[in-house]
Parts: structure tokens; sequence; C-alpha cells
């Protein structure tokens, strides 16, 4: 059990990582996360139906025990999220009635959060509410559950009831796709700089936004454009994360090695944007090893190799890009 990394806890902006229940039992897994993070995040554990089954059914059991395993390694944690599209329970999607539904949304968070109450010191309120690709769609926001049945006032509902439930966690607006290069990207970027605007204008609420960071390793990075986001949101007393950084690399030819320099490069550009603006409260990868990952569920490689995405490989040996970014932080 000796960390990859020696000593690399504990220096400058917080480094963490998304921890997942279902591969707690793999020794040398935990252990890589006891070794390197000063922050860990359930990664699926907080989600709606995960903790809310049934309406009225709340079970914590998974988020508890990730969460009792931060607290006994003294490490911070993170939760993630309120409002999303993808995991409701059926029973809330049956919902009609918009003042039954916000009924359950604010019950929902209320309930949520005092559980969680002392333990994160941030929460993911509401997570990829911007429309995907703003160019082709009718508004700003993402055509969801939540904007068909509530309509926009979901997101100052969420924001308010998760104000009220813990005054003390930072209130995030969590996305994806806002650091790339190109007019989808800038104007992805501006509908986050108008939904914290309006929010502020409500007098609601708002600490920070979360930038996902699933970076495109083929995908060109606009630096300027991240950092001048960072600013923005700095000029409005507004906070910056990168919450789920990893790699998708199914675009890169070639083998590891290939894959690894690529991932190098658009993480380096990654941060010289995320630094850019203002200092990121902390920076998370979603995973830790390439052995349990997402990006092979989604978007895997035409090769059949595995794919490479995050700080650690299947062998649980450092990436060099890990190293540079541990020095980064
Ligand atoms: C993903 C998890 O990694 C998977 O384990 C789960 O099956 C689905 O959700 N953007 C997000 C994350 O906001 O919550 C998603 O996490 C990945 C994309």
């Amino acid at each position: 059990g000796i960390p990859a990394t020696a000593s690399a806890r504990g220096t400058g902006i917080p480094f963490g990582a998304a921890i997942q229940n279902e591969y707690f039992d793999d020794l040398g897994y935990r252990q890589l996360f006891t070794g390197e993070c000063d922050l860990v995040m359930p990664m699926n554990e907080l989600k709606f139906a995960l903790v809310q089954p049934e309406r009225g059914q709340f079970d914590f059991s998974r988020a508890d025990r990730l969460l009792a395993f931060a607290d006994a390694n003294g490490q911070s944690a993170r939760g993630t999220t309120f409002v999303w599209w993808s995991t409701n329970p059926p029973w809330l999607e049956a919902i009609e009635d918009p003042l039954d539904l916000e009924r359950a949304l604010v019950e929902h968070i209320e309930r949520v959060a005092d559980h969680c109450k002392g333990r994160l010191t941030s929460w993911d309120v509401v997570n990829e509410v911007v429309a995907h690709d703003p160019q082709e769609h009718r508004g700003p926001l993402r055509d969801t559950f939540w904007l068909r049945r509530l309509g926009p006032r979901h997101i100052p509902v969420a924001f308010q009831a998760a104000a009220r439930a813990d005054p003390t966690a930072r209130l995030v607006l969590n996305d994806y796709d806002l650091e790339f290069r190109g007019p989808r990207f800038d104007q992805r970027r501006a509908i986050v700089l108008s939904i914290v605007r309006q929010l502020q204008k409500a007098d609601i609420r708002i600490d920070a936004v979360g930038i996902q960071g699933h970076l495109y390793a083929h995908q060109e990075i606009d630096v300027e454009a991240l950092a001048r986001f960072g600013a923005d949101l700095k000029a409005l007393g507004v906070g910056l994360l990168a919450t789920e950084l990893d790699v998708i690399d199914f675009q890169v030819r070639g083998g590891p090695a290939e894959i690894d320099a690529a991932a190098s490069r658009v993480v380096g550009d990654f941060l010289d944007g995320l630094m850019g603006g203002q200092r990121p409260e902390t920076v998370i990868t979603w995973g830790l090893t390439d052995r349990y990952n997402w990006v092979e569920d989604v978007m895997p490689r035409s090769d059949g190799a595995p794919c490479r995405p995050l700080p650690f490989d299947a062998d649980l040996r450092p990436k060099d890009w890990y190293g540079m970014l541990r020095r980064r932080l």
C-alpha cells in the first residue's frame, strides 16, 4: 500500500477523484484514493434514483460508506447532484402536477443536503442544464424532464432549496464542453455566465461553476476563452472547479505512448486555461485508474485497445500527465 506518488497530498489546490462504491473492495483501488487524494467524491452514490428510489424512501448506505472513508482519511468530500436529466427515478418522472413536482424536488434537496451537512464542501446543485448545442436548439437550456415540467425556474428553485438546507456547502452549477474552441463552446460558456447573472439578480446564492473537463484528446482547448471564462466568473464573485477531469482518446491513433502524449497535451492546455482566469477551488478526476472508467463504456476505441482516460493506468502506474498536474496544483 505505498502511494504511487510519495507525499502527493496536502499542498496548494486540493486534488480529488471520484470514487465508486462497487469497486471499494479492490484494495489497490482504495489505497490509491487514500494515498493520492485531498478530496474524494462519490461518483454516483448521491444521484437522485440511488438516494430516493421510491418517494420518501431514502438510502444513504452507499454514500455514507464512501463519506466515512473520506472522513477516516482526513479527506474532504463533495456531492453530485440534485438536478440532472439522467438519474431520475420512475416515480419522480411520473409526477404530472408541477406544484407536486416542485415539492418533491425541494423535499429531496432538503433531506439529502441535511443528511450530508458538515461532510461536503460543495454540491453540484444542477448538472448539465445548458443546451448541448445551443445553435441547433430552441433555447439556451437543455431539453430535459425538469425543463419541460417545471420550466427554467427549476434552477433557482434548486439553488434556493440547497442554500436553505446547507448554508455552508458551496453551491455549484456543473456542466461539460466549456473548454474547447468554437462557436458552440463560446455559446455554452455565455449561457453559463447568463444563468449565474440571473441567479445573482434574483438574490439566489451560487458560489461556483464546475467545469466537468471530460477532455476530447482530438479537440482543441481554447486556452484564452477558458481563462476569460474564469476571469468573468471571478468578476461576478463566483469560483471555479474542475470536477470530472479525464481524457477521451477514441480519436487518437497509436498505442499507449501516443495516447498518453496526447493526454499530456490536452490536460496541459486545459490547466493553462483553468488557471489563467482564477485559481480553481479543486481539481477532480473522474476516477483514478483506467481499471474502472466510464469512457470505455460510452466512447470505446475503434481499435479495441483499452482506453486510457485517467491519471493511473490499469496496473496503477501513474501517467506523466498526473505528475504534471500535481506539480501545478
Ligand atoms: C457517469 C458515471 O461515471 C457512470 O458510472 C454512471 O453510470 C453514469 O454517470 N457527466 C456527469 C457524470 O455529470 O455524472 C457522469 O458520470 C459522466 C458524465
